[in-house]
């Protein structure tokens, strides 16, 4: 999924995959000079919003532990930590792995 600015330009994306019952955000990004307007939200919703209309229980995700940007948005919209990988990254820094299941989730339509 790609948004666009009114001028039709990309704004963010975001890579979906989905197997049978489960879905993952592989990657979701915002231009820098998009960003704290929303369309990193609404991106987020689109994917839970795919999952619901597909019968997907559980969205995951994985993000780096220090980016306290992405774990707000994750965590305003349901999802929760469920486990971590160890130096995951090539710094050393944690992944944590998070899951929104979709059943608790409600239907929005900012997308
Ligand atoms: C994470 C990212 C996608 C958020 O996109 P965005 O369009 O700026 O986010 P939104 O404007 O939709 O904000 C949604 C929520 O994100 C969180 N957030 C966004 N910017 C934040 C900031 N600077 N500090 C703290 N929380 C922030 C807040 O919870 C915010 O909700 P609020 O507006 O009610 O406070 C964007 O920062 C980005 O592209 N980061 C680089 C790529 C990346 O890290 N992707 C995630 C990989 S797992």
């Amino acid at each position: 999924m790609v948004a666009e600015t009114d001028e039709m330009s990309v704004a963010g994306y975001l890579c979906l995959k989905q197997v049978l019952d489960e879905a993952e955000i592989l990657d979701v990004a915002v231009d820098l000079r998009a960003r704290g307007r929303g369309v990193g939200r609404a991106l987020v919703n689109w994917a839970a919003s795919f999952c619901r209309e597909h019968a997907v229980g559980v969205l995951a995700l994985e993000v780096r532990v220090g980016n306290l940007e992405a774990i707000s948005l994750y965590e305003s919209m349901g999802f929760r930590e469920v486990g971590r990988r160890r130096k995951y990254y090539e710094n050393g820094d944690d992944a944590i792995l998070m899951d929104l299941n979709i059943g608790e989730t409600e239907e929005c339509d900012a997308v």
